[in-house]
């Protein structure tokens, strides 16, 4: 599998007057999981977005595979075509799955690589069959995403960003939106495509698949990157206070 860089340098991003990222340095390897981690407000879905420019930063600079994205030199942007060209190699799941409810999970696969990749009818029902089975819903693909639990519907949602053959995947909150019984299968598919050596960077409140999975993590306050590490380092022996003070709030609403 071909897996992209990314390197973030010095990016600000301003919402009016509000500083909502601060000077963010962040390098993101090929083939390795990142999860963004922090508080509500933080600034991990601005950071997320601004990696596929769904979100225009103020300044500085996000490179995918050294190619700036965005821009085609700092303050010029890049036209459409061009950005959609970058976009076509990263893929994105969101908290909310957004599949189209008249289609079924087969069709929903199928139809950006259609509209988007130009591949025959054929050809896209035959990709998205087999994008289908490697989330483990080879049986379901029949069925519209009211007859498909929260979990599969997000499975099938990770199954559309992957039949377009994604070099970098990002995930913003993949699993907050479901019942605590059907976080684990959607885990355990990002775990498979981590293993296959996806670039991955997932926002995240599941401190278990951070402290497992991750390869890197970072911390995030009020648009500053606090700090990046190991797991182990950021969740087992935490430097900064506001790390700290972040997973006691955590353990102790998780504990009972
Ligand atoms: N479109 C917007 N206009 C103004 N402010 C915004 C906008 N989007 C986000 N913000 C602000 O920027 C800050 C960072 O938001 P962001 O959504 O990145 O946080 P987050 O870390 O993802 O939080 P959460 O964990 O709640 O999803 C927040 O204070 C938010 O209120
Ligand atoms: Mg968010």
């Amino acid at each position: 599998m071909q897996a992209s860089s990314v390197e973030i340098r010095k990016v600000n991003k301003f919402y009016g007057p509000f500083h909502a990222l601060k000077d963010i340095d962040l390098s993101i390897p090929p083939g390795k999981v990142t999860c963004l981690i922090g508080p509500s407000g933080s600034g991990k879905s601005t950071l997320l977005r601004c990696m596929n420019f769904l979100e225009e930063y103020d300044s500085g600079e996000v490179r995918i595979d050294g190619q700036l994205i965005g821009y085609d030199a700092p303050g010029k942007r890049m036209s459409g075509r061009k950005l959609r060209e970058m976009r076509r190699s990263i893929g994105m799941v969101f908290q909310q799955f957004n599949l189209w409810p008249h289609m079924t999970a087969h069709e929903n696969v199928a139809e950006g690589l259609i509209r988007v990749r130009g591949l025959s009818k054929a050809d896209a029902m035959t990709r998205a069959a087999d994008a289908l089975a490697k989330v483990g819903l080879a049986d379901k693909m029949g069925n519209h995403p009211s007859r498909l639990s929260g979990g599969q519907q997000q499975r099938v949602a990770i199954a559309r960003a992957i039949a377009m053959e994604p070099k970098l995947m990002l995930f913003d909150e993949p699993t907050s939106a479901l019942d605590p019984e059907l976080v684990g299968e959607v885990l355990n598919v990002m775990k498979t495509l981590a293993s296959e050596g996806m670039t991955m960077v997932v926002v995240t409140h599941e401190m278990g698949f951070a402290a497992h999975v991750a390869d890197q993590v970072a911390f995030l306050e009020k648009g500053e990157l606090v700090d990046v590490d190991t797991p182990s380092g950021i969740l087992h022996h935490p430097k900064d206070a506001r790390i700290q003070s972040f997973l006691r709030t955590y353990h102790e609403r998780n504990s009972f």
